[in-house]
């Protein structure tokens, strides 16, 4: 983990889309920003709660800062790593791993003061991700996997996924076992059975969890026949608010995939959605079968949770209306109204 040597808490940007309360309570929380891979030899930029931050490698490993040079503004995201010194492209400030800036070049002799810091943020790296979190309160912590580090598991990280979607929308399709035959019945459901037997719902330390056994296939269309028509799927949902949930589905013999859907808000109606899979089965399976069919499935969800509305999760009971395979979601939206978020945008809203 890279720790800011100064951890000055960060400001809600006045144009946030997000009330004030809401952005606090959010700010607190771990999120991914980027995929590791995707941060090699130049600085990238990314939208966390309406701040923009940018996220370099040296050879100290990833480190995250606000995407704002201190001496004019400038993205430092626009500039470069050099000599493991991340450089702004304005006037060339180098600055180090820890944010700390070692040399202006138009005044080379000069030590560079305090007031040339970067705001750098604290960086883990985890299942392939980077995560952030803008204002640590030291409670909140990153949701957990722990098959990713798991030798008789495979772990594949796809690309990220850009949803015009409140994360509370993406993360609640996620855990939805209603809409399978209707929405996904390309990828692995069946059109003809929509029902959707009881199931249970926990609360557990980090959130709620659900266990659902239906006869829906969780294989892909072509590779169907590998599975009885009798065998009894069993999916595991473990919420962890505010936007991140994993599913672990029973597959025949032992198998074991685990989906870890983080939701990443990079506005209060726009979110990057990043999804670490393991399975413990096809081990040695082609990479880019995982990728399509992954693919595939969030693609049948995308245009759904893009024209929902309102576009924020409505976190009133009695918004909306429920019936009983809506409990995983009924349980989600009351974790996020303990927590005290509204999703509201009503200015009775703004502290
Ligand atoms: S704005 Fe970054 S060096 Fe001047
Ligand atoms: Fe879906």
């Amino acid at each position: 983990m890279n720790t800011p040597i100064t951890s000055k808490s960060v400001s809600q940007p006045e144009d946030s889309s997000f009330n004030h309360t809401d952005w606090m309570i959010l700010s607190r929380h771990w999120y991914p920003v980027a995929r590791a891979v995707d941060v090699a030899d130049q600085p990238v930029q990314a939208l966390l709660l309406d701040v923009k931050v940018v996220v370099y490698r040296t050879s100290a490993g990833l480190s995250v800062a606000l995407d704002r040079c201190p001496h004019r503004g400038v993205p430092l995201s626009k500039g470069c790593v050099k000599a493991n010194h991340l450089v702004c492209a304005y006037h060339g400030l180098q600055f180090d791993a820890q944010g700390a800036c070692k040399k202006i070049p138009a005044q080379p002799s000069l030590v560079p003061s305090d007031r040339f810091r970067l705001q750098s943020l604290p960086s883990v790296e985890r299942y392939g991700l980077v995560w952030t979190c803008l204002n640590p309160d030291g409670h909140s912590a990153i949701s957990p996997m722990p098959t990713w580090y798991d030798e008789a598991h495979q772990q594949v990280l796809p690309p990220s996924v850009d949803i015009l979607g409140s994360a509370g929308r993406q993360v609640e399709g996620f855990v939805d076992v209603a809409h399978f035959a209707f929405v996904h019945h390309e990828a692995f459901a069946d059109p003809e059975n929509p029902v959707v037997p009881a199931y249970e719902t926990e609360a557990t330390d980090l959130g709620v969890r659900s266990d659902y056994v239906s006869n829906v296939s969780n294989l892909p269309k072509g590779l169907q026949h590998l599975a009885s028509p009798d065998f009894q799927w069993r999916r595991v949902y473990e919420i962890y608010p505010p936007f991140t949930a994993r599913l672990t589905v029973h597959f025949p013999d032992g198998g074991l995939l685990n989906i870890l859907n983080c939701a990443s808000p990079m506005t209060a109606r726009s979110t990057r959605l990043f999804v670490p899979i393991t399975r413990n089965f096809d081990t040695n399976g082609p990479l880019e079968d995982v990728y399509a069919f992954n693919a595939q499935v969030f693609a049948e969800d995308k245009d759904l949770v893009e024209t929902q509305w309102p576009q924020e999760l409505p976190l009133d009971p009695m918004a909306e209306a429920h019936f009983a395979a809506d409990r995983t979601s009924l349980a989600y939206r009351k974790l996020l109204r303990e927590m005290g978020l509204t999703f509201s945008r009503s200015a009775s809203a703004m502290a």
